[in-house]
């Protein structure tokens, strides 16, 4: 418990221009009752859907209570609660959170442990929006899964609506009508980001195709080849291009789809020859990281090892040394000798709390400006202390619930997405 309030203290003792939106050291409730926007973060200048999900007001009592208050409310919470309340937090999250997880993974670990936490009632997910999807899909049916806060979103999944997908793999099998089953092959296999709704996982599981992870995506592209002469990938351009291109597909046959443009700002030729199509999605807060800024590390620090996750762009990738998923990440500095040094390209609390919890190296975020993913950071203890005291009332607030219609095409995706091992 000892490590509470790292990020929120560092925030405070930075100078303005050192953190990428002063509003960080502020409560994420003055933010729910607002617009739809993503709040202060990485993708605060990301444009957010008008029916993104939005949370009401957090009581007054969460809001003003002291960060002891909070943590003994939910220890108090969860003591009560006993094996009937699993936590499930991503390595994103604050360390205030993280701090009342019983389970810390990248997304891969979180949904294989929604699906094996069989004791719990309740699954609380600490995490975002598209995570708690599938949780819940992934879950038994009489198992509630919550988000603490209803406005934890990712701006990245935001990037590809299902009518835009709809309308592409429309185009797309136009094109591709005299190829349908070439060698045995379909002409395209839908592969989803495991960032992405779960109408998004129920249309690639409808259409013979897989979801992926940062930590699964080549075995997956693998198994998307032997079914398929070629792949649509959404919504993350970078880890698709990242993957595809650590293959050996040249860039040439990985066109990018714009929604906005008919065949996607393609000619028909372009499509045709294509192995992998990206759709034209990103993360606002991997998109920040430069090869300049890994030039410079190199510069001051002589030996540092360079870890990037594949959300980064492809120059990024290309200067690291080693490009892997959270939790390729974490094992990469945990392993390593004493007194190496670590220059990370992944969300703030990450490097932070990784910089904590290993003393006996030297771990820096390659960005120098402090800037959290800005759906993760709308979780706060005031929510989590919120969702598990009304638990113990029995009452369940913010439910996420997949339809049944939805949840049964997205359990094949991701059912064939947790056979192909990382
Ligand atoms: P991981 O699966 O590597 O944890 O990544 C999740 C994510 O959203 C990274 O931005
Ligand atoms: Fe989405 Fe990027 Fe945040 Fe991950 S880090 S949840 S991809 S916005």
């Amino acid at each position: 418990m000892s490590s509470i309030d790292t990020t929120l203290q560092t925030l405070k003792l930075v100078s303005p221009e050192a953190s990428c939106n002063t509003d960080l050291t502020k409560g994420p409730w003055l933010f729910d009752t607002g617009e739809a926007a993503y709040g202060p973060g990485s993708s605060q200048e990301d444009l957010a859907p008008i029916d993104t999900p939005r949370q009401g007001e957090l009581p007054a009592v969460y809001r003003e209570a002291s960060d002891a208050e909070l943590t003994a409310r939910i220890l108090a919470a969860k003591e009560t609660l006993g094996e009937r309340v699993v936590v499930l937090g991503h390595h994103y999250q604050r360390d205030e959170v993280v701090a009342f997880a019983d389970f810390i993974g990248d997304s891969f670990q979180l949904a294989n442990a929604a699906q094996t936490r069989e004791q719990a009632e309740y699954i609380v997910f600490c995490g975002v929006h598209f995570m708690a999807e599938t949780a819940d899909v992934l879950s038994r049916s009489d198992q509630a899964v919550i988000l603490p806060n209803l406005a934890a979103g990712c701006s990245m999944a935001d990037m590809a609506d299902e009518s835009s997908v709809e309308e592409c793999w429309e185009q797309l099998m136009d094109l591709y009508a005299d190829q349908r089953t070439t060698d045995g092959k379909a002409a395209v296999i839908p592969v989803t980001y495991m960032n992405c709704s779960a109408a998004l996982k129920a249309f690639v599981g409808k259409h013979g195709g897989i979801v992926c992870t940062s930590s699964n995506a080549a075995t997956v592209l693998e198994w998307a080849f032997a079914r398929g002469q070629r792949v649509l990938f959404f919504p993350d351009q970078h880890l698709g291009r990242n993957t595809a291109k650590a293959m050996g597909v040249p860039l040439e046959a990985m066109p990018m789809w714009n929604p906005r443009k008919a065949l996607g700002g393609n000619d028909a030729q372009t499509l045709l020859d294509a192995q992998v199509i990206l759709w034209h999605g990103f993360c606002s807060v991997h998109k920040r990281f430069t090869v300049a800024q890994i030039e410079k590390a190199r510069a001051e620090h002589p030996g540092v090892r360079i870890l990037a996750h594949p959300e980064c762009p492809m120059p990024v990738v290309d200067a690291a040394d080693e490009a892997g998923s959270t939790d390729y990440i974490q094992k990469a500095v945990a392993q390593a000798p004493a007194g190496s040094v670590f220059g990370i390209a992944t969300e703030i609390n990450m490097v932070n709390r990784l910089a904590a919890q290993h003393p006996e190296h030297t771990i820096f975020c390659l960005d120098p400006v402090i800037c959290p993913c800005s759906t993760m950071y709308r979780i706060h203890p005031g929510y989590l202390a919120w969702v598990l005291e009304a638990l113990v009332d029995g009452v369940v607030l913010n439910q996420i619930t997949v339809p049944e219609l939805v949840a049964a095409d997205a359990k094949v995706a991701l059912e064939r997405m947790l056979a192909a091992r990382p």
